[in-house]
């Protein structure tokens, strides 16, 4: 009898120690990131001018309300950690975010607007910069070195998985626009070695922190987004922007690539679906999908100012379309690209939790559009 409730109490110690992050089976994931990985954070910007609270965004996506997600369903992050059996980190600025919470699903710091350079996306008023978000990374270390102690914390990052996903509003929102300094300062090819350099450092000090397995994502054909189309008369894909995404690629592999090396123990991974992307774009049925080219979620022909808002106008079929909105691809699109992306890096099952994955959102939407104003 007494052996049983000795056995009974090892168990529960057992249980509390993994729960406090002391067992080493436990694997999160920390997100640096921009509007393609936010999944909240800018809701609470109050004065960010980068904003997905506002229908139809997350019609897809658990109960159909706007999450903070800048697209209708999920984000390319949120599939990948899916596939991998990972939680989903909930945004830094979520009210309830709590050290258990950190825990058990990490952090997510991406931020709508954000960039590689701190200046990317001033325009937007309000953002977390690719700086900013590491800070915010080093303040919950600390918080986490208090909860469990030193020993225990610099297991627990080692072990997370890390993702680094900016670079495009660095040129959207940056180099490509004439208000910004950069965009008269620098040409193509030394933008592109500054965005290197500043990442490169950025790498470097989360190295420092405790990273080891850090994912980069590359950029997609962003001169094909439907605002970069509508920039020339034809509406054809701005080729100078996919000269630049290509070249931003290409530069980050072979940076990933130096790091990784001359990294102690680090396994740093650089991946893009830019091919497989413009493939899409260019043969939109032969891939399922009918629109490659304008956003399914629009204001009648108020573009690109007014995109996606509460009295615009959805597409027929959401699935069909490959972008959502103005930037972002849609959750179909999203889905192609952390395919593609857990293929060229050979991703595979690590199921780092022991609590059930949380719920998919619907994998298809044959919603009706819904008129404006409703
Ligand atoms: C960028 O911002 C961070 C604070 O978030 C600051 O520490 C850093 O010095 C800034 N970098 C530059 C180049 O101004
Ligand atoms: C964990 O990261 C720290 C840096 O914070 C480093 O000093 C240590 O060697 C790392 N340990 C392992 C096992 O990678
Ligand atoms: C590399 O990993 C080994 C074994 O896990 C560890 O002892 C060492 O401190 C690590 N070195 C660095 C620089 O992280
Ligand atoms: C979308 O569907 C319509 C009607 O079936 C068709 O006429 C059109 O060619 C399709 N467009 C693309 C890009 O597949
Ligand atoms: C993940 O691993 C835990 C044990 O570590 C196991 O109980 C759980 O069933 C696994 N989940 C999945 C979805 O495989």
């Amino acid at each position: 009898m007494e052996s049983i409730i000795n056995t009974k109490i090892l168990v529960v110690m057992t249980i509390l120690a993994l729960s406090t992050g002391l067992g080493s089976c436990k694997i999160v994931q920390f997100i640096f990131g921009d509007s393609l990985s936010d999944v909240g954070n800018n809701k609470y910007l109050s004065k960010s001018l980068a904003n997905a609270n506002l229908p139809w965004y997350g019609i897809d996506f658990g109960n159909g309300m706007p999450n903070g997600r800048f697209t209708n369903g999920r984000t390319v992050a949120d599939i990948i950690g899916d596939k991998m059996g990972l939680p989903r980190p909930p945004a830094f600025l979520d009210p309830s975010l709590t050290e258990d919470i950190i825990l058990e699903n990490g952090v997510n710091y991406a931020s709508g607007g954000g960039g590689i350079l701190n200046d990317t996306g001033n325009l937007f008023i309000q953002k977390f910069s690719l700086d900013k978000q590491i800070e915010l990374f080093q303040g919950t270390q600390e918080l986490i070195r208090s909860k469990i102690g030193a020993k225990a914390a610099e297991k627990f990052f080692n072990g997370s998985n890390y993702v680094v996903a900016l670079g495009s509003n660095d040129f959207i929102n940056n180099y490509l626009l004439p208000v910004y300094r950069d965009s008269w300062t620098y040409t193509d090819s030394s933008f592109v070695a500054y965005l290197m350099d500043t990442l490169g450092g950025q790498l470097k000090l989360l190295y420092n922190l405790g990273a080891r397995q850090v994912t980069v994502f590359g950029l997609g054909p962003m001169g094909c987004i439907p605002l970069q189309r509508v920039l020339s008369t034809t509406g054809d894909c701005q080729e100078k922007t996919n000269n630049l995404a290509l070249s931003f690629n290409r530069a980050g592999q072979k940076l990933v690539n130096d790091l990784s090396k001359s990294l102690k123990n680090s396994s740093i991974k650089f991946g893009d679906a830019y091919e497989v992307v413009a493939g899409v774009i260019n043969d939109p049925a032969k891939f399922g999908f009918n629109n490659s080219d304008s956003p399914c979620c629009s204001f009648g022909q108020i573009r690109p100012a007014l995109t996606c808002i509460p009295a615009s106008t959805l597409c027929e079929d959401r699935s069909k379309y490959v972008f959502w909105d103005e930037y972002h691809p849609s959750d179909k699109a999203n889905e192609m690209i952390a395919n593609e992306i857990i293929r060229k890096l050979g991703f595979l099952y690590v199921n780092g939790t022991n609590t059930p994955p949380p719920a998919p959102a619907p994998t298809h939407a044959h919603a009706h559009a819904p008129s404006p104003g409703s």
